[in-house]
């Protein structure tokens, strides 16, 4: 019942302030638990599963991993988002069309269900719209969605896969990025963390985690942002050449300057290294980054700042971060239909 509560208020808080914490009975050791639960708007708020038949679904895990959505041929969606390795690639910055240096940091689609907007900037509104970026960006799949229509229509598998779904709907690029998005929600995960588990009960953290959840809406500063929105911030990262303005490119106001979106932190000991520019290796890092109030301070977001945190406090704030860490299942390429 609590549980229900927790989804059904929880979109009243997602563009305004947190409440102050409604106190429930019974949490033990942490009083607001529940209180708490109300105000994690990125944690739940936006979390979305697919309800698409299991065909679309399976046509989506096809066109996912087929490099024949690229122009040349040799890029799939999976080539970025690896499946095995927590569906991003591992690396700092993505590799992008003849093994190119991108300027970002591939984003885990673990989280991609758990999201009102997608890429580190915002720019798409929807999954469909984030997967014709890709298939169309230069850089990456290089496909112009024209192309990409006339390669599947030649491909007889998808002809029929598409005619199976709705035989009077012609294919078009738009049921192709629907039904890769619908594989993407259907991705094999669970929300059984050890957090989930304790805002939902009020137990099944560690002391050691509890400490770091008190340092998290604490002194570290940490749930401002996280938990309370999806929203843009400048958090202080180094400048890299070229500079990226983040949002800015997007909305050019002050506030939105090198701004990025505030992720999602499920899973997120799983999606090393972090940041929109891959530049911090591990959590350790990233804490000490937030400890030093981030490196580069013009237009630096208003909560940034040094942070008074022990060794204790960082050892158990990095407990805590590993407290998201829920059940993942594993998706195996699909066979996929001959060239004819
Ligand atoms: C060359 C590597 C590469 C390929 C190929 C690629 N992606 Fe990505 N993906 C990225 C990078 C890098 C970003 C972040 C880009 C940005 O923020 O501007 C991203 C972001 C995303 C996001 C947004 C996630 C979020 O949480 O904001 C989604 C969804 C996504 N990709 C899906 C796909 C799909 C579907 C395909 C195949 C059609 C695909 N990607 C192909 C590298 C890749
Ligand atoms: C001012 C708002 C703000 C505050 C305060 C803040 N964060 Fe963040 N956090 C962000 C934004 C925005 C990003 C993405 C920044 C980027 O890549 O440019 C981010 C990124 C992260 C990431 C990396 C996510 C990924 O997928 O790469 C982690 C981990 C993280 N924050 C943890 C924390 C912790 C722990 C604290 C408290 C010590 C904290 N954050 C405080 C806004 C904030």
């Amino acid at each position: 019942m609590r549980l229900l509560l927790a989804f059904f208020l929880l979109p009243a808080f997602a563009h305004g302030a947190p409440g102050t914490g409604t106190k429930m009975e019974g949490e033990g050791y942490f009083p607001d638990a529940h209180g708490a639960a109300l105000e994690l708007g990125g944690y739940f708020q936006f979390l979305r599963r697919s309800t698409a038949t299991a065909e679309e679904v399976e046509l989506g895990r096809e066109l996912f991993f087929d490099p024949r959505l690229s122009r040349n041929g040799k890029m799939s969606c999976a080539t970025c988002h690896k499946p095995e390795l927590n569906w991003t690639d591992g690396l700092a910055r993505a590799r992008g069309k003849d093994a190119q240096e991108l300027t970002r940091n591939t984003p885990s689609l673990l989280t991609a269900h758990d999201g009102r907007f997608f890429f580190w900037d915002g720019r798409a509104a929807t999954l469909e719209e984030a997967a014709l970026t890709a298939i169309q960006n230069p850089k990456e799949m290089n496909q112009d969605l024209e192309g990409l229509v006339a390669k599947l229509k030649k491909i007889r598998g998808y002809r029929e896969r598409f005619a199976l779904l709705d035989k009077n709907a012609p294919l078009t690029a738009g049921r192709a990025a629907k039904a890769i998005s619908e594989f993407v929600l259907a991705i094999p995960r669970s929300e059984d963390s050890d957090f989930d588990k304790f805002i939902k009960t009020g137990a099944g953290l560690s002391p050691q985690a509890k400490r770091g959840w008190l340092v998290f809406s604490g002194p570290g500063n940490c749930r401002t942002c996280h938990f309370s929105s999806n929203h843009f911030h400048n958090v202080g990262l180094k400048e890299r050449t070229p500079p990226d303005l983040g949002r800015y490119a997007i909305d050019p106001k002050q506030d939105n300057w090198k701004a990025f979106k505030t992720p999602s932190l499920r899973n997120i000991a799983r999606t090393a290294p972090y940041m929109h520019d891959g530049s911090l290796a591990t959590l350790r890092d990233v804490i000490e980054f937030y400890v030093r109030g981030g490196d580069e301070h013009r237009y630096e977001d208003a909560n940034m700042h040094a942070l008074k945190l022990s060794a204790a406090d960082k050892d158990d704030l990095e407990v805590f971060l590993n407290s998201f860490t829920s059940t993942v299942g594993t998706v195996a390429p699909p066979r996929l239909p001959p060239d004819e």
